[in-house]
């Protein structure tokens, strides 16, 4: 006989994650300075902002995962939906870099740059381009969909979650993740990144797990 699954009855306020390495240690390709107020400033407001917004609401009980995915297209969860997707795509920006990133992928996801784009250097010309050609604020992506890997872009906070890609790395292009280190050269910050930072450990346990399988079981 199923079991039946306990609904949690603790609501728990979306926290702020750590950062997984310190302030300064994406220098000199991001400063300290950029990441104390990109992290520190911008994106815990989004957390606060949300758990303000959600307070006393359904979305209160939820994963911050399933509020993005159950708000999307509903006109009066518009501001819910844009504070809870900042949130997740902070944390995972923050994930997909690593100081000393690897120069390359390792062999798994490399098979698949190969398959999907034709080669690392192909890839890197794609990813860089929707980087740099998102108009205005937003994301790239590198998403693993139909078996096959992409490059997308989103504009504002927009992600993949609601869609059956599974995320697997991805790049803030909003100013306040370049503007102070590099002002208006957003190609350069672009550059430095996927050329030193990126996080290919991330990339491929996203890759192995899923986008269904990150959400978090209730906890008894
Ligand atoms: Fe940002």
């Amino acid at each position: 006989m199923a079991s039946t699954n306990p609904k949690p009855t603790k609501v728990t306020p979306i926290t702020l994650p750590p950062l997984p390495w310190p302030e300064d240690a994406l220098e000199p390709f991001i400063s300290k300075n950029t990441i104390g107020f990109h992290y520190g400033k911008h994106h815990r407001t989004y957390v606060d902002k949300l758990n303000e917004l959600i307070a006393g609401k359904p979305e209160a009980a939820m994963s911050l995962e399933d509020i993005v995915r159950k708000t999307v297209g509903k006109q009066t969860k518009v501001d819910i939906l844009h504070n809870a997707q900042q949130t997740w795509n902070h944390t995972f920006y923050w994930n997909s870099m690593r100081p000393k990133g690897d120069p390359k992928p390792p062999r798994e996801i490399a098979e698949k740059i190969q398959s999907s784009f034709g080669g690392y250097d192909a890839f890197k010309k794609k990813f860089a381009e929707a980087a740099v050609g998102q108009f205005g604020s937003g994301w790239a992506w590198l998403i693993a969909q139909g078996g096959k890997l992409k490059v997308v872009a989103t504009p504002d906070g927009e992600d993949p979650l609601p869609t059956s890609a599974t995320p697997l790395l991805t790049l803030d292009v909003w100013e306040h993740a370049y503007y102070l280190d590099y002002q208006n050269r957003r190609k350069d910050y672009v550059a430095a990144v996927i050329d030193n930072l990126l996080n290919w450990d991330f990339a491929t346990q996203n890759l192995a797990h899923g986008n269904d399988k990150r959400e978090r079981p209730p906890r008894r």
